[in-house]
């Protein structure tokens, strides 16, 4: 049936385009029990690049799922629509799927696989733009490339025309030679499409190929509209483990390349693990082997690493990091840590907080100027402004009963080397502890205590009285 389908340029705006993702197989070559769309890239799931793209399209993008259905669905939540494809019988027998959903409520149907996160919006928006000024039913996106990736060959008359595209394992030798490749982002016109699809017969492999579309429009003498993208990195689809890494290090270099040029100074651009989702301030510094994860937020002037973690955490300006690990914590500024700190989550720094080596600290509370300069622990505390922490000392918060219980540090207190805090415990401001005390007892403003069991010693803070680590 010959269909033609003309587009009035003059009103674009009017052309309604929907977006279709193809995630329904399993991913075979990545040998793996997680579907592939779920595997992460810079700390992100595959199928989260696809959703970004899919969502600057259209409003809803529509996502073919398959394997996994319910792992994959959970994680999309309501950001898209979902249909089924209970048998994966090829990129074709998917798009199928949509039809019920999207005939006659659109005029343009955008398709790519999850599998190809690199992909950027202005290549999409270059073929949705294309298709919208061909006469013919389809546009598609090529790359030329002597690395052929194993992708589909496109096939070109002797007028250069698009004749069809072969899939490398029904390919001649004469096609395996063509250079110019599939990259598999299809613009459609939506009333050509689906009645074409009903068409598709299988492959030798049994699988309904999306590519035949291409051989039908050419063989039905029409348009095929081309955007031949420069084979840069956008390219990659990842169908194996060795795929995801190629595309691991060049999003890697995408993002580092932003943040230079957004001023931010990368000592050692490539070993520097900044995930997708994070932001970082001016004129931060970040040293070798530093990762800085999740949803991170970097503050500005900051010197990061080398050799740090840093996951799911707000830093404030001019902090510090060397050489840590630093979880779910909030940093207010000039906070400096490490080397060797822990940050664990619920962690808060206020202002001017010093960690020292060997420090962790976690779901606690460090105010303004606190100082913890070596091998200490803090968990479920709260500490007031300008506490100095000992050497050694830690808070005992696991209790015989097997309960976590909290701690209580008052202001400008002075805990001693190696004090051990047995909570539940209050510690009032101005105290100060000996040396190798085990305090299981509350302590009252400005007191000395001392000894095992710690015994108050002094109301009135004696100067002399305890000598600590600086
Ligand atoms: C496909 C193209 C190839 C192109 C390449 C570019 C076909 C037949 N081949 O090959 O020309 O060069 O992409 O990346 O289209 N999927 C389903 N249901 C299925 C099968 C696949 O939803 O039954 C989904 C997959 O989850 C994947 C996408 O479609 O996201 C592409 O499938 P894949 O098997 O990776 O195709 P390629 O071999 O890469
Ligand atoms: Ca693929």
């Amino acid at each position: 049936m010959l269909r033609h389908f003309m587009f009035d340029v003059l009103s674009n705006m009017s052309i309604k385009t929907a977006s279709v993702i193809l995630a329904a197989g399993k991913g075979t070559r990545m040998c793996s029990s997680i579907p592939k769309v779920l595997h992460k890239l810079a700390g992100r799931p595959l199928l989260e690049y696809a959703l970004d793209l899919g969502l600057h399209i259209c409003n809803v993008p529509i996502v073919v799922l398959g394997f996994e259905s319910e792992k994959v669905q959970e994680f999309i939540g309501d950001r898209a629509k979902v249909v089924l494809q209970n048998q994966q019988l090829g990129t074709g027998h998917a798009l199928h799927q949509a039809a019920d959903v999207l005939r006659g409520q659109v005029d343009m149907v955008l398709v790519w696989a999850a599998d190809m996160p690199l992909l950027t919006k202005s290549l999409l928006e270059a073929v949705v733009h294309c298709q919208t000024k061909n006469e013919g039913p389809v546009s598609i996106i090529t790359a030329i490339s002597d690395d052929d990736r194993g992708f589909g060959r496109v096939v070109r008359s002797d007028r250069r025309e698009v004749q069809a595209v072969v899939e490398q394992s029904d390919a001649t030798s004469e096609q395996l030679a063509i250079n110019e490749l599939n990259v598999g982002v299809y613009c459609f016109d939506s009333l050509w499409l689906w009645d074409e699809l009903s068409t598709l017969k299988p492959s030798a492999s049994g699988e309904y190929y999306l590519t035949d579309l291409i051989e039908s429009a050419a063989s039905q003498r029409q348009k095929i509209g081309v955007v031949t993208s420069n084979a840069g990195d956008e390219i990659i689809g990842i169908n194996t483990r060795i795929h995801l890494a190629e595309a691991e290090s060049a999003l890697r270099a995408r993002i580092n390349h932003s943040w230079m040029e957004r001023g931010v100074t990368l000592i050692d651009p490539d070993n520097t693990y900044i995930d997708s989702n994070v932001e970082i301030g001016l004129d931060t510094t970040i040293l070798p082997n530093t990762h800085l994860q999740g949803g991170t937020v970097v503050g500005s002037e900051c010197t990061l690493g080398p050799n740090s973690t840093i996951r799911d955490s707000v830093i404030g300006n001019r902090c510090k990091i060397e050489s840590s690990v630093v979880e779910g914590a909030i940093l207010e500024d000039e906070v400096d840590v490490g080397p060797f700190g822990h940050l664990r989550a619920g962690t808060h720094l206020g202002n001017g907080v010093h960690v020292g080596n060997f420090g962790e600290i976690k779901n606690s509370y460090l105010g303004p100027g606190v100082k913890m300069g070596h091998f200490s622990y803090i968990g479920d505390a709260i500490v007031g402004a300008r506490t100095n922490i000992g050497a050694g000392a830690i808070t005992c918060n696991y209790g015989m009963d097997k309960q976590k219980h909290r701690t209580e540090i008052g202001e400008d207190v002075f805990i001693g080397s190696d004090t051990m805090l047995v909570a539940p415990l209050r510690i009032g401001s101005r105290v100060r502890t000996g040396a190798g005390s085990v305090v299981t007892k509350d302590l009252p403003d400005d007191s000395l205590a001392v000894g095992v069991p710690a015994r108050i010693i002094s109301r009135l803070v004696d100067d002399k009285a305890e000598s600590q680590d600086e």
